[in-house]
């Protein structure tokens, strides 16, 4: 079953209005910023499967060492007693972790729906032709929308236990204000007992993590730069990406891990008949990709009235999936 409030087309319009409206506050404001959100248009869905590939960019093995080789204790950790459950995932796209601990769930014959959230609605049918195909037993009620609109619809249309799992680090493309707004807005959508999973990637070596967004081979800089490519072809603009340059930081201190477009010439652009002007060298703060301590996270926890329940760290202690439960 595939549940949309509106009709695709309705909702086609407002996100290409809402589109807008943010890329042209976002390149008024100073320093200029776009919303990394907007990278995962078709092309950018792309590039990012070649960033998950890259050898650099740890995360995801990381993370798919927890879902593979620590599925039982994932298990255990959302999962009390074998009682009935729904499993509801912000930003499933592939689901292509969460498929190992749906596959234990489904050979435990555990009774469990899985609840998978994306804006995207062309992802979420292609998800649900593979996972129809490689767990036919699974009950799976895919929702198309924003996280919070579909959480509420999602609680009114189940009466179990609920547990959320937000993947992949997410939660580090927020700056920490908007983490602390998340984790907050997240308790208080769900009901004593729910639980949640959240993927933090953490702080280590300062070259390890610089390495995997700033690659040799420029993927991450050509994810950058579709962005401007995207508004080219959606909002009827002229960049010309190749007079913008990636630039990426890392700060080991804060833990932010910065990724910026540089212009490399004084000039305009006209992005739906508004003009825009960048001095040479002027940048667009793109996107932040936080790093977190265990302090960080107990505090984000501390802050949200979450309890704790466990953590799983993948074999190199980079990364950790946290688990919190509303009281
Ligand atoms: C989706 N997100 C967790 C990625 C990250 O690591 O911040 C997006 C990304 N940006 C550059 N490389 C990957």
């Amino acid at each position: 079953m595939n549940l949309q409030l509106k009709p695709h087309a309705e909702v086609e319009n407002d996100h290409i209005d809402s589109f807008r409206l943010d890329v042209l506050k976002g390149l008024k404001k100073n320093p200029k910023r776009l919303s990394s959100k907007y990278f995962y248009d078709k092309t950018g869905d792309r590039i990012f499967q070649e960033i998950m590939a890259m050898p650099e960019y740890y995360l995801t093995q990381c993370e798919l060492d927890i879902f593979k080789n620590k599925t039982a204790d994932l298990a255990r950790l959302i999962m009390p007693e074998n009682e009935p459950f729904d499993l509801i995932e912000l930003g499933a796209g592939d689901a292509m972790k969460s498929t190992f601990l749906l596959k234990h769930l489904i050979e435990k014959g555990i009774d469990c729906t899985y609840m998978p959230i994306d804006i995207s609605g062309n992802i979420l049918s292609v998800l649900k032709e593979k996972l129809n195909r490689e767990l036919p037993a699974l009950q799976i009620l895919d929702l198309e929308g924003e996280y919070f609109e579909m959480l509420q619809k999602a609680a009114s249309l189940s009466t179990r236990r609920k547990v959320i799992l937000f993947l992949g680090s997410n939660i580090g493309n927020m700056s920490l204000e908007e983490a602390e707004s998340f984790c907050f807005s997240l308790h208080q959508n769900l009901s004593s007992g729910d639980r949640v999973l959240i993927g933090f990637d953490l702080k280590k070596n300062p070259n390890v993590i610089l390495d995997a967004y700033n690659d040799k081979k420029g993927i991450t800089a050509a994810f950058n730069l579709n962005l401007l490519s995207r508004i080219n072809r959606e909002l009827n603009a002229n960049f010309i990406p190749e007079q913008f340059q990636h630039y990426q930081t890392y700060d080991p201190i804060s833990g932010a891990c910065k990724s910026y477009l540089v212009s490399l010439k004084d000039q305009y652009v006209i992005i739906s008949n508004e003009k825009i002007s960048f001095q040479e060298d002027e940048l667009i703060d793109m996107e932040i990709s936080q790093k977190f301590s265990s302090e960080k996270i107990k505090e984000l926890r501390e802050k949200s009235n979450f309890i704790t329940v466990g953590e799983i760290k993948d074999s190199k202690k980079w990364f950790v999936d946290t688990v919190w439960q509303v009281k």
